[in-house]
Formats: structure tokens, sequence, C-alpha cells
């Protein structure tokens, strides 16, 4: 039993949820912090009704500096888990501004905050989103080109780099992780509410009654949709528990996902297979704008420094969901 106290920021979101749920598992305090804005209180309520314990958890805007600085010295923490952000990539574009002050920002803010109430440990959720859509065929390298399309995707690499500044400072110890697509669930109470997201996407149209829609069916992959790495939030999980438990220094950035590609015909498929509606049409339409044939992880930093593998395949991942 360890008596270390965690911070999850976006503590009520699909990610923070399940990061705080395997740290109570694995005898650690957690102290929850989200606005709401996309987190879900129900999920706190199940955490603390699964685990039998109050878990902390503060309604705070994380632009709120008073609010947070309150919380950070009320109590000595031993680290933060920052998830909280705005993650719509198509919103983004129209909210630049908003999207600045809460992913790099209010990010800049936490980590001066962090220096100075002396939490030592800090993991920051990133995102692939910083490769951008590049224009080959072999998997994202950590330190490979970065060219955001997005101010999503601008303002996750902006905040990295003070991460970075901050992991730098002696003593400090942590990581930005660069998240892959997100997919599964522990349980039914934690799923993913995202609205861009390709798998709750789909199971939306179903439920619609509605048809869902693959873009492009004539990119240079195997059966000409794009293909991403989807990658298990127990495992995004188990990645966090990792390096909060590491005991030598980790890489600055390491990409979190499988390493291997499934196409979005694939994905589309398993979900009409696990809803028993293989026979549903499925629409296809012209290419999007900004999307890449093909965006898989180099898993092979995370492997070596963390001893992280994914465990969970996208057939289990897609199961959990039902
Ligand atoms: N889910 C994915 O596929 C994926 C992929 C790559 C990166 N990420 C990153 O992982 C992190 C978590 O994503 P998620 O999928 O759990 O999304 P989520 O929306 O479920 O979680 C983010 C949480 O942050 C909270 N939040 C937003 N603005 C806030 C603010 N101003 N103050 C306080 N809380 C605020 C939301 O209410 C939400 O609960 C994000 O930083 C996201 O960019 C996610």
């Amino acid at each position: 039993m360890t008596h270390e106290t965690w911070l999850i920021t976006g503590g009520a979101g699909y990610i923070g949820t399940h990061v705080a749920d395997l740290f109570i598992a694995d005898g650690k305090n957690v102290v929850l912090l989200d606005s709401l804005y996309q987190g879900l209180e129900s999920r706190v309520i199940h955490l603390r009704k699964k685990h039998n314990q109050e878990i902390p958890f503060h309604i705070v805007d994380i632009r709120d500096y008073t609010a947070v600085e309150n919380i950070l010295k009320s109590q000595s923490f031993t680290g933060i888990v920052h998830t909280a952000a705005l993650k719509a990539v198509g919103e983004s574009v129209e909210k630049p501004n908003e999207y600045k002050e809460v992913n790099y920002t209010a990010t800049v803010e936490l980590l001066k905050l962090a220096q100075k109430y002396g939490v030592k440990k800090f993991l920051f959720s990133s995102t692939a989103a910083v490769y951008g859509s590049p224009d080959t065929m072999e998997p994202c390298r950590e330190n490979g080109p970065l060219s955001p399309i997005s101010p999503y995707g601008s303002t996750k690499l902006d905040a990295e780099s003070k991460v970075t500044e901050f992991l730098n400072t002696p003593g400090n110890a942590g990581s930005s992780f660069r998240f892959f697509n997100v997919v599964g669930t522990a349980s039914l109470e934690l799923l993913d509410n995202s609205v861009e997201n390709l798998v709750p996407i789909v199971l939306g149209k179903l439920n619609k009654g509605e048809a869902p829609v693959i873009f492009g069916i004539d990119y240079p992959t195997t059966d000409g949709t794009c293909v991403r790495d989807y990658v298990d939030v127990r495992d995004i999980a188990a990645a966090h528990l990792a390096a909060a438990n590491a005991t030598k220094p980790l890489p600055g950035i390491i990409n979190i996902g499988t390493g291997r590609g499934a196409s979005v015909r694939e994905i589309i498929n398993l979900v009409l297979k696990a809803t028993s509606k293989s026979d549903t049409e499925v629409i296809e339409a012209p290419r999007r704008a900004g999307d890449p044939a093909f965006l898989c992880a180099d898993v092979d930093l995370a492997a070596k420094e963390m001893g992280f593998r994914s465990k969970y395949s996208l057939e289990e991942s897609i199961r959990s969901l039902f």
C-alpha cells in the first residue's frame, strides 16, 4: 500500500476516470478535478461505489487558477495526471482561442503551480494529432516530423514543450503521452461519451437507425479506407500506472498505441457484428480534407523505456462496450 496522492484533472472524463480506477486499485489516493464540461459526475459516483470510498471531487474549471491553487495548497500531491482538455478537432477550428486557453495556457499555469507546491511528477495527455496528416505509411516515431493541422493539435504540441521544460527541472519526473485512438471501457458506467471518436459515432448512428459513413474508400491501404491505431482505455490507464510507478527517468514524450493499424471499414464491421447488425448498409462518402491514409504509433519507446505494451485486442475493446 502506497501513500501517494495524485491529482487527476479531467477526473470525471473518459480517460481520467479509467486512470483513477486503476490508481485506486493500486492503493493510491486520488483527488479529481473537472469542470463537467464533458465529464460526467455519474462516473465519479460509480468509482466511489466500486471502491467503497469517498473520492474527493472538485467541480472546477482548470482556468480558475485560484481554485486550482487552493486544491494544490490544501494537501501534498505526489503527482498530477493532466487529462483535462478540449479535444474536438472540428470545434477547435471554430474556437481556437478557447482551445488555446484550456489546452495550452491552463497547462502552463498548472505546471507553475506544480512547481510552486513541490509536485514532482506530471503525466500529460497529449495526442497523435501533433503528427498532423503524415504523407507516409510508416508508424509515427516520437522524434519524427510534427505538423499539427488543427488548433487542437497545435495547442497540445505547444503544451508538450512546456511540460518538457517542467520535466527537465532536476527532481521532476513524468512524460507527455501521445495517445492514438482510444477505445473500449472498463465498465459501462465509464463509457466514452465524446462525439468525435469513430466507435461512439458508429454506435450513435446505429442507435438512431442511421447508416454509418466511411469517408474515403480510395486510400492506398488494404481495403481503401483510413487506417488508425486503436488503443484500449484500460491500456492507457496501465501506461499511466507504469509511469507513476517508474523507478527510472522516462523519455519526455512517449507514444501510447498498439503499433497495429485497423481500417475504418474493419472497425465498422466489428461494431456491426457486435450489435448483430452486419446487414446494415454502410454509406461510402468522399474523403475528408486532412485525413491521412495511415496514422499509427511506433510503440518501441514505450516498450523499451517503460516496459509498456498494450494488452487488449480490438475485438476485446469493442466487446467491452456491450
Ligand atoms: N479519447 C481519445 O481518443 C484521445 C486521444 C488522444 C488524446 N486524448 C487526450 O486525452 C485527454 C482526455 O481525453 P478523454 O477522451 O478522456 O476526453 P473527455 O472529454 O472525456 O475528458 C476530458 C475532461 O476534461 C474536462 N474539461 C474540459 N475542459 C475543462 C476545463 N476548462 N476545466 C476543467 N476540466 C475540463 C471535461 O469535462 C472532461 O471530463 C484529453 O487531454 C485529450 O486531448 C484523448
